[in-house]
């Protein structure tokens, strides 16, 4: 049995189409230039992922999420991924910043899609959707997926902003399923979102593991209590 190992999730393949996304306790950052190791993560991942994929099917978007198998582990279907990152931003931040002459924190009168190619040696660079032509997606897919993105955009912006967290910016990623359908996959997590807490624009995302912004357990901890306590 083939097992895929990235850096910070394991996937183990099932039968009938699916296969177990298991979160692992590591943390990476800067292209893996950065590496930690926090207990506990993998499990606030997997449960906060299953917390946030449960939103989105409620309100009719299709996700690889099926089920929780364990404290760290999530039950999907299997996918044909794109080897494509789908990053929305609604707030200025991160690598924005070193595209637009726009300080940190300026809202965005409109989400902002960027595509990005999922390779390590070539650094994710940013492509558009010629690019993606030139690696055999076609428009039709982009067209999906962007759709698909930005309506997780609005879904999750309204969510989470009912919780008292700002939805800055986060990544997607997209495969095909059996049926091919355009399913999204992969993790939503704080590692992959940017998430600011409303009042005090304090990091609960991987930013306080990126520019050691103070105890990152406690921050995912933060974001956790939020989703699941009562709104
Ligand atoms: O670094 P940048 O500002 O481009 O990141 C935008 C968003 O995408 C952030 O929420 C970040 O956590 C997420 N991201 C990710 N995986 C990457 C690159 C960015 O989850 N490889």
């Amino acid at each position: 049995m083939r097992v895929y190992e990235g850096k910070a999730k394991r996937i183990v393949p099932l039968d009938e189409g699916k296969v177990i996304m298991e979160f692992k306790d590591d943390a990476t950052a800067f292209n893996g230039g950065k590496k930690g190791e926090f207990k506990g993560k993998g499990s606030l991942n997997a449960q906060i992922s299953a917390v946030l994929f449960r939103v989105l099917e409620e309100r009719g978007v299709k996700t690889h999420f099926i089920g929780v198998a364990g404290d760290n582990r999530l039950i999907v279907e299997r996918l044909r991924m794109y080897p494509l990152e789908v990053v929305v931003r609604n707030v200025v931040a991160g690598s924005l910043k070193k595209r637009l002459p726009l300080a940190e924190g300026t809202e965005l009168a409109e989400p902002i899609v960027e595509l990005y190619y999922k390779d390590d040696d070539l650094g994710d660079p940013m492509i558009n959707r010629y690019h993606a032509k030139a690696l055999g997606i076609s428009e039709g897919e982009i067209d999906e997926m962007e759709r698909i993105a930005l309506k997780v955009n609005e879904i999750l912006k309204e969510y989470f902003a009912s919780r008292g967290v700002v939805l800055v910016d986060f990544k997607l990623e997209f495969g095909k399923n059996g049926r091919g359908e355009i399913v999204l996959g992969d993790e939503i997590s704080p590692d992959t979102c940017r998430l600011w807490d409303a009042r005090t624009k304090g990091s609960l995302d991987k930013d306080v593991f990126r520019f050691d912004r103070g105890d990152l357990m406690e921050a995912y901890g933060e974001l956790y209590r939020r989703l699941v306590g009562d709104s």
